[in-house]
């Protein structure tokens, strides 16, 4: 039967786009990514297919992302993939215009917010709601928001890392940085660019940050028998420590060429790149007004966004910062679950609606 009253929440993010639509139950995720002919402008693959694309395509062929630290950033690709995305959830006619519910980072501004507001309208939208991404992940994070105790939520996407201190439905404090998941795959490749003149490609850089980590030796060692079936990365022993052997092209010869990077030297890589949040994080405890500082030491930071998955990050911040800091369940699908439950209860949540 026709449903003339669909509801669909979006989180449109700098790495991935997720679009749950309520009354089906149904979940799309794909990366927000689209190959295109640079010439022509056409599109030739978009989400999981054109991930798998990059850096594999002719120099004619370039991958596109739409979405640039949680920011439209190229509005015409940005609107063929969300009318791809949404075709694929649901069937969308003028009589089943959806009304949509999107978050977006804080700091986005109101021009942005127009633009989003614009493109989904453009989608087939008949009424968008913007909120902001802390309290979508909060209410995801299943924190009690409305309750006058104080809660720090730190989202950690693709592009973007956003804290919050959040009490009675608003955000307190917030801060953001424009880092994520993404400039630390990019900090991994960029090390054996300058350290071992060795280029490697992205996906290679990808995999070492998902399967590696943090991760101590001990857990190194563990891993091993899973990464040799992969085929993906060759471990080696290195005296006391544990060696990964990578293959990328020489930059001074241009050929073929394996280095072996020591799970130590990895690990410094993530925490030099990681230097920002922890001084983001260090930074909004000074403005904990006084009465909420008992509970933020209490409860810590909940910890959401796909770049929270690091192996050992709740440890490594927890240490470096002094607070207890915790996984989500799932983190990277709070936002798009807080966003179900908001336009669920559209009513309830008013108060804290910025509309
Ligand atoms: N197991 C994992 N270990 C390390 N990083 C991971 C893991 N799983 C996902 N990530 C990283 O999480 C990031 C994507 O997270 P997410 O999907 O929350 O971002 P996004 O919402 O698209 O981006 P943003 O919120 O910045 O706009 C990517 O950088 C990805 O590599
Ligand atoms: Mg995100």
């Amino acid at each position: 039967m026709l449903n003339l009253k669909q509801r669909i929440v979006l989180d449109f993010g700098t790495e991935n786009t997720r679009l749950y639509v309520l009354d089906t139950e149904k979940l799309i995720i794909e990366p927000t990514v689209l190959t295109v002919a640079e010439e022509t402008g056409t599109v030739l693959a978009m989400g999981l297919e054109a991930k798998q694309m990059i850096g594999r395509t002719p120099h004619d062929i370039i991958s596109v992302k739409p979405v640039n630290r949680g920011i439209v950033a190229d509005y015409n690709l940005g609107f063929i993939y969300l009318k791809y995305l949404f075709n694929k959830a649901t069937k969308i006619s003028w009589l089943t215009k959806p009304e949509v519910l999107v978050s977006m980072p804080t700091s986005s501004s109101q021009v942005e917010k127009k633009i989003i507001a614009s493109m989904l309208k453009d989608v087939g939208a008949r009424i968008v709601h913007i909120v902001e991404q802390p309290i979508t992940a909060s209410i995801g994070a299943k924190i009690p928001i409305a309750e006058p105790i104080g809660s720090l939520i730190l989202d950690i996407g693709g592009g973007k890392t956003q804290i919050s201190l959040i009490s009675m439905g608003n955000i307190i404090s917030y801060r953001h940085l424009d880092w994520g998941g993404n400039d630390l795959t990019e900090d991994i490749r960029l090390y054996f660019q300058d350290n071992f003149n060795l280029l490697i490609g992205y996906h290679l850089a990808e995999t070492l940050k998902l399967q590696t980590g943090f991760l101590e030796s001990k857990n190194l060692r563990r891993v091993k028998q899973r990464l040799l079936k992969q085929k993906r990365l060759e471990i080696v022993e290195t005296g006391d420590d544990l060696g990964i052997r990578i293959s990328g092209r020489d930059l001074v010869t241009n050929l073929p060429q394996k280095v072996v990077v020591t799970n130590k030297q990895l690990s410094l890589v993530i925490q030099k790149s990681l230097k920002p949040v922890i001084h983001l994080i260090n930074n909004i405890m000074q403005d904990i007004p006084p009465e909420l500082i008992n509970d933020v030491i209490d409860k810590g930071v909940v910890m959401t966004g796909g770049g929270s998955l690091l192996s050992y990050l709740p440890e490594y911040l927890t240490r470096s910062i002094g607070l207890p800091c915790y996984l989500a369940e799932e983190p990277e699908t709070r936002i798009i679950y807080g966003s179900a439950k908001m336009l669920e209860n559209l009513e309830l949540f008013r108060y804290t609606l910025k509309l």
